[in-house]
């Protein structure tokens, strides 16, 4: 796991960009991994900023999104298919159809579930997926407890997750939906590059336990560990509880920046 600290989130945004540039340019047909939420709004921001200069272009990539809320409208604005292409996809150029996220209105949940595998597998599995982390250690929406071999499922929400995205309901704790589809840990690990951004002192104690503390499923983001390709990028707020900060800075430094990340 390489952790790269950074003056702030847009630093980060601009390596994670030039993380999804160099992949388009030796594969223009990859497939990325998009996660909702606040962290990756700025990588989208820089992405959409290289499309509209012409450096990138999405038309020959796929993407899947990780999670999605179970039970809201098709038209609610927060509705994670609706935020994803609000806040990314419809500002670039992904061909019609070539955005998928798991459906929280489907009727038959496990053969669904089961379908959105298989679609990922279909199209070859995800090249780069982009990550956010909760304040209780979730990636995606793999709550404490998650089995670390989990395949896409219905989940429930923490309360702690609830209380968190209650910001964008109104912050209206009820209004949050108490259960989510979500990629399992397991499925999120057979993505060949994770690039994890997270920023501010709400996010220290999760990243601490992300890169530094035992793997178990307490702080799901732990199994990431595993993964033989993992990109952490923070900003010092994030990063103000790690052990070993002195040396995660020294490695960076040290490393040659033809190599990316
Ligand atoms: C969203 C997702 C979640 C978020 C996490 C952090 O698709 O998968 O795991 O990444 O809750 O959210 P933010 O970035 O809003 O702090």
């Amino acid at each position: 796991m390489e952790i790269v600290i950074l003056p702030d989130a847009a630093t980060a945004a601009e390596l994670a960009a030039d993380a999804v540039t160099a992949l388009l340019d030796r594969t223009p047909d990859a497939v990325l991994g998009l996660a909702t939420g606040s962290s990756p709004l700025p990588v989208y921001d820089a992405l959409a900023a290289r499309h509209d200069t012409g450096r990138i272009s999405f038309a020959r990539a796929r993407a899947f999104t990780l999670d999605e809320y179970v039970g809201l409208d098709a038209d609610h604005p927060e509705r994670y298919a609706n935020v994803i292409r609000r806040d990314f996809t419809s500002r670039v150029d992904f061909a019609p159809d070539a955005v998928s996220g798991p459906d929280g209105l489907a009727t038959d949940i496990p053969a669904y579930c089961r379908d959105y595998e298989d679609a990922i597998a279909a199209a070859g599995g995800v090249d780069l997926q982009i990550l956010g982390i909760g304040t209780d250690g979730h990636i995606a929406f793999n709550e404490p407890g998650s089995s670390l071999a989990s395949r896409t499922r219905i989940k429930t929400l923490t309360r702690q997750t609830r209380i968190d995205n209650a910001r964008f309901f109104d912050d209206d704790i009820d209004r949050v939906p108490a259960q989510c589809l979500t990629q399992g840990l397991g499925t999120i690990l057979e993505a060949r590059h994770i690039v994890l951004l997270a920023t501010g002192q709400g996010k220290a104690e999760a990243v601490h336990q992300l890169a530094e503390g035992g793997v178990s499923a307490l702080w799901p983001a732990t199994v990431l560990q595993h993964h033989p390709h993992v990109s952490v990028l923070l900003d010092e707020s994030a990063a103000c509880r790690l052990q070993l900060a002195d040396y995660y800075r020294q490695a960076w430094a040290a490393k040659p920046e033809w190599q990316g990340l």
